[in-house]
C-alpha cells in the first residue's frame, strides 16, 4: 500500500505529513489532492513539488468524478484524508462549509473507496469529537462517548460515524485517528500558536479568550505525522486510535511561554470576549496507540515550541504572505467584535 491519495496535503498537517512520508519511505507514491481553500498553500510544499514520488492535483473532495479519475489514473491503493475546514471560530461564523467538506466530502471519498475497492482509508479526526472535560475528569479514551460541542467538531464526529458505518456495512478497511492540538511549521496563523507568534513579532496584542484558563494538550506536528503513518501501516482495521502529547496546559500559560520565547513581555496579553461554547478542557489517553503500535511523542514541549518560534522567525516571508491577504480582513473583523 505505497500508492496513496493524501487529501488536504497543502494545509498545515497534510504538508508536514507529505514531507515526513517522502523522507521516511523511499518506495512511496503520493498524490496530494487539495482544493486550495484559504488554508491551502503551495508555498508550504514548494520543496517537494519536484519530487517524482509526489504529484499535486488541484481538486475538491466533494468532486466524485475527479476523485475517481485521480485514483484510477494513478493506480492509487489507499486514502489518507486530511482535507477539512479546520477552524472552530470559522465554524461558528459559517457552519455550512464545514458540513459540505467535512461530512459530504468525506462521504464522497468513502463512496469512491468502496466502489473502486481501495485497500485502506484513514480518517484524520480530532479529540474535539469527545467534547469538553471537567478539571477532575479522566482523559478521553477511544470508547469515551462522542459529545461534540462546536459546528466544527460536530462535522468531524459525523464524518467519523460515516467511516465507522462504511466499515461495518461495506467492510471497508478503515482506521480513524483522533489527535489533540498540533503545533509546528506551516500552521495557518488563525490558530492560537502561530497567531500568538505572529502578533508578538509585530508587537500586536495577543487576544486571549475569556479567562485564558482553558486547557489544551499540545503535540508537535511531526509526532502526529509519525502516529498517522504507523496507524496506516499497522493499525487494526475498523479501529480508532487516540493521539496526544501529554502536554496539558492552560492557554494563558501557553501565551506566556511563547512571549518569553519571542523575547516580548506580558503587556501584550489582551483578555477578550470568549469563544461561544468554548470547550474548557481536552486531555487525551493515548495508551492504546502506545501499547498496540509502540508510538509515543518524541518531541517535548520546550524543544517543540523553541523549534516552532525559530521556524516562524526564519520564515517571516511565508507568514507575511499569508497575513497580508484574506487573513488580514478576517483577523480585523474577528477581533473588532471582541
Ligand atoms: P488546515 O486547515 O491547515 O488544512 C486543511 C487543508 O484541506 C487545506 O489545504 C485546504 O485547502 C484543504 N481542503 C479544505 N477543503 C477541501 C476540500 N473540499 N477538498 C479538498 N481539500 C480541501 O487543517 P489542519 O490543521 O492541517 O488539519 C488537517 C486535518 O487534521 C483536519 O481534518 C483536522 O480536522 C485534523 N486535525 C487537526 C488538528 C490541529 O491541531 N490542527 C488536530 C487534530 C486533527
Ligand atoms: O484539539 C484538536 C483541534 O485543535 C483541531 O481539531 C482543530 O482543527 C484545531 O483548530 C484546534 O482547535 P482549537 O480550537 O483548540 O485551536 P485554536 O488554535 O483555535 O485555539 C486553541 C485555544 O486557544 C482554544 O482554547 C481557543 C484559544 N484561543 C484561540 C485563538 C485563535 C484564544 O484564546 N485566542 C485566539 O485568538
Amino acid at each position: 500500500m505505497k500508492r496513496i491519495l493524501v487529501t488536504g496535503g497543502a494545509g498545515f498537517i497534510g504538508a508536514n505529513f507529505v514531507k515526513f512520508l517522502l523522507k521516511e519511505e523511499t518506495d512511496v507514491f503520493i498524490v496530494n489532492y487539495d482544493a486550495m481553500t484559504y488554508a491551502g498553500n503551495l508555498e508550504s510544499i514548494s520543496d517537494v513539488l519536484t519530487d517524482d514520488r509526489h504529484v499535486f492535483v488541484h481538486g475538491d473532495i466533494r468532486d466524485s468524478v475527479k476523485i475517481d479519475e485521480t485514483i484510477k489514473s494513478h493506480r492509487l491503493e489507499a486514502i489518507i484524508n486530511f482535507a477539512a475546514e479546520s477552524h472552530v471560530d470559522r465554524s461558528i461564523e459559517g457552519p455550512e462549509a464545514f458540513i459540505d467538506t467535512n461530512v459530504n466530502g468525506t462521504l464522497k471519498l468513502l463512496i469512491s473507496s468502496q466502489k473502486i475497492g481501495l485497500k485502506r482509508f484513514l480518517q484524520v479526526s480530532t479529540d474535539e469529537v469527545y467534547g469538553s472535560l471537567l478539571p477532575d475528569e479522566e482523559a478521553f479514551r477511544e470508547d469515551t462517548q462522542i459529545k461534540p460541542n462546536s459546528p466544527y467538531s460536530a462535522s468531524k464526529a459525523a464524518a467519523d460515524h460515516l467511516v465507522r458505518a462504511y466499515h461495518h456495512t461495506f467492510g471497508l478497511d478503515s482506521i480513524t485517528t483522533r489527535c489533540s492540538n498540533n503545533y509546528g511549521p506551516y500552521q495557518f496563523p488563525e490558530k492560537m500558536i502561530p497567531l500568538c507568534i505572529n502578533n508578538a513579532f509585530n508587537n500586536k496584542k495577543i487576544p486571549v479568550y475569556g479567562d485564558g484558563m482553558q486547557i489544551r494538550d499540545w503535540l508537535y506536528v511531526e509526532d502526529h505525522c509519525r502516529a498517522i503513518w504507523l496507524a496506516f501501516k499497522n493499525g487494526k482495521t475498523g479501529e480508532t486510535y487516540n493521539i496526544g502529547g501529554g502536554n496539558q496546559m492552560t492557554n494563558i500559560e501557553l501565551v506566556k511561554i511563547i512571549l518569553k520565547e519571542c523575547g516580548k513581555d506580558e503587556s501584550l496579553i489582551d483578555f477578550v470576549k470568549d469563544r461561544p461554547g468554548h470547550d474548557r478542557r481536552y486531555a487525551i489517553d493515548f495508551s492504546k496507540i502506545k501499547r498496540e503500535l509502540a508510538w509515543s511523542p518524541l518531541c517535548n514541549f520546550d524543544a517543540g515550541i523553541r523549534k516552532t518560534v525559530k521556524w516562524y522567525c526564519e520564515n517571516r516571508k511565508w507568514l507575511d504572505n499569508l497575513t497580508s491577504g484574506e487573513y488580514k480582513k478576517y483577523y480585523e473583523k474577528m477581533y473588532s467584535g471582541r
